[in-house]
């Protein structure tokens, strides 16, 4: 998963290809590179390192190039696996995102034709396939090579003396951006942005050739196609970080407007999708990360409001699982829709005969093609690679969907709907009240910097907060933190308690409630600092060293306020350590390789 960019036109290509990428760096940013075609060649700068490594100054004048910032999968990250590659003679560059399956027999056959390899990446046996197969036609040799690469690929390829671009997309995203007298690529809309807000999405299997004034596309069977030209309406302040000092600050302040957004239009009558349509007698949730986290929510939201069975597995274990002759309606929960493997369990479900819903953030993304029924999350683009906003919209979704189920199955009383409906409705403000609490929740991150390990409890519809909690930290502060259902500590980790291991502890007025202050009492007995999210509660007050609450909500909807409270745990605990908010370590924002 990396992030492209292209550009032909009247411009100077250069500065284009860097604000572009910069707009792209959460996809990945362990290398960057580009390719801009010049006087009788193409000059190629790339590093290892982040966008600001490469040196804008040496880039020749040309109106022509492509650029790519790497996450690395084949090969480290280095100065030579960096993209773009060329062929043996330079007259091709390319850049590649996804994984060649099939590239150890590719590069043992071109090796044995005299081809020189200079990176260990799968990426660089697509520049010599075109060299061993050009025929002095590049739309049909790129035509040709695509059939000749097993796995995902979005593919921009230049050739010297020329002003065009070819690309390629199969199971890994490409958008083109369509301008005046110029014409742009990427892998992601946000690249597009500064130039042109419309754009045509490629489907699996197309070909393109893009020119300044032309863009001409063709499907897997070499027809040519038209591909809808569609507007898109964020803006790119949306994308920017608007004051904030991080991205996923601000995207956790942006909640309340999250949540309203995605509840508009739907509250009262739900028509996002026809329910009635399908057998929803039992349901199942796949997702990966975060979006895991969500479905686990998820299941005890559609369990207590429809009352109807429903499973969760994660996405990378599904597609090895035994079918059965059970066909669980089944939703994939991805924000950004083009997560490999959580596309992988969608196809497979379809595969297996369920009917499929996918819930996600963004319009068009290559899941929504790969199931019966879409719904968005209306939380706007989100760049911090920490999922937040996102999050607490997926749930949003769900709560919307049980409620919808549930009266149609008869098994919500339309007053305990209504009832439901007024507290959705109350969720931004309770939201907005936690974020003008920030500073005393920053005040107790104190606990959390000096500890090397940090468990997260909670019992029922709040252990999977505990799940999220615990990962957040673990991605934006480096503290390895485990989430654990309160009444399984008992059961082993209660032997790595010791006074500097600081336990966060959920508890809201559930009918957990009572079992988790004796769970309470027993991690203070060891001596662990407890910090407690949750419910005002007197005795709960006594035996905590923090307590953080939250607005009073019924139960069902403490996630939501439970969470943003994590997640400024977690964000001022990684401020104080001085990490890179927004683009971890090793981390990327979609993950488009299984
Ligand atoms: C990556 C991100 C996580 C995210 C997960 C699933 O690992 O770093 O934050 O939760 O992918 O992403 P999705 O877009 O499918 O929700």
């Amino acid at each position: 998963m990396c992030g492209i960019v292209g550009y032909t036109g009247i411009n100077s290509v250069g500065d284009i290809l860097l604000r572009g990428l910069k707009r792209l760096e959460y996809r990945g940013y362990d290398s960057a590179g580009v390719a801009i075609v010049e006087n009788d060649g193409i000059y190629l700068q790339k590093t290892k390192g982040r966008i600001r490594d490469l040196d804008e100054d040496e880039f020749p004048y040309g109106n022509v190039g492509i650029g790519h910032t790497r996450w690395a999968t084949h090969g480290k990250p280095c100065d030579e696996n960096s993209h773009p590659f060329y062929d043996c003679a330079g007259e091709f560059a390319v850049v590649h995102n996804g994984i060649i399956d099939n590239f150890v027999t590719i590069k043992e056959e071109l090796t044995k034709k005299g081809h020189e390899f200079t990176s260990e990446t799968d990426s660089e046996v697509i520049a010599h396939l075109i060299e061993d197969n050009y025929d002095d036609d590049l739309v049909a040799t790129v035509q040709k090579v695509v059939t000749k690469l097993k796995g995902s690929y979005a593919i921009c390829v230049l050739q010297k003396n020329s002003h065009r671009i070819l690309i390629a997309r199969n199971q890994s995203p490409l958008v083109i951006g369509v301008g005046v007298d110029e014409n742009l690529v990427a892998s992601d809309v946000p690249a597009l942005l500064d130039y042109t807000n419309e754009v045509k999405y490629l489907e699996d299997g197309d070909v393109a050739e893009i020119c300044s004034n032309e863009v001409r596309i063709w499907d897997s069977l070499g027809n040519a196609v038209e591909r809808e030209t569609v507007e898109i309406d964020w803006d790119l302040e949306d994308a920017e970080k608007g004051g904030y000092e991080h991205y996923m600050l601000k995207e956790i302040y942006e909640q309340p407007k999250a949540i309203h957004d995605s509840l508009l239009g739907r509250l009262f009558e739900f028509n996002d999708v026809d329910f009635k349509r399908y057998d929803t007698s039992f349901i199942r949730i796949i997702s990966c990360g975060t979006s895991y986290h969500a479905a686990l929510v998820g299941k005890y939201i559609i369990e207590e409001i429809a009352k109807i069975p429903c499973t969760v597995e994660l996405a990378s274990e599904y597609r090895y699982s035994s079918p059965s002759d059970l066909l669980p309606f089944t939703i994939l929960i991805s924000q950004s829709g083009e997560t490999a493997d959580t596309i992988v369990a969608a196809k497979e479900a379809k595969l297996r005969g369920c009917k499929t819903l996918a819930i996600t953030n963004v319009i068009n993304s290559s899941i929504t093609r790969e199931v019966n029924e879409v719904i968005y999350t209306q939380a706007g683009p989100e760049i911090g690679v920490a999922a937040t906003k996102t999050f607490t919209t997926q749930l949003i979704v769900l709560y919307l969907i049980a409620l919808e189920l549930g009266l149609n199955n008869n098994k919500l009383l339309r007053e305990d709907a209504q009832e439901y409906r007024s507290e959705l409705r109350r969720l931004p403000r309770y939201v907005k009240v936690l974020l003008d609490r920030s500073e005393q929740i920053r005040k107790v991150c104190k606990k959390l910097v000096e500890a090397d390990d940090i468990f997260f409890v909670g019992r029922n519809i709040n252990y999977p907060v505990a799940l999220e909690g615990a990962l957040k930290l673990k991605e934006i502060a480096y503290i390895h933190s485990a989430g654990y259902p309160a009444g399984e500590l008992k059961h082993g980790p209660f032997a790595l308690l010791t006074e500097s291991t600081p336990v966060v502890a959920i508890l809201v007025k559930d009918h957990t409630f009572e079992k988790m202050l004796g769970n309470i009492g027993e991690i203070a007995a060891r001596g662990s600092p407890i910090i407690a999210v949750g419910d005002h509660d007197k005795e709960l007050k006594k035996l905590s060293d923090e307590l953080i609450t939250i607005p009073s909500v019924p139960p069902m909807f403490s996630p939501i306020l439970v969470n943003v409270v994590l997640q400024l745990l977690a964000y001022y605990t990684a401020y104080e350590l001085d990490c890179s908010i927004d683009k971890p370590r090793n981390l990327a924002k979609s993950v488009t390789v299984e």
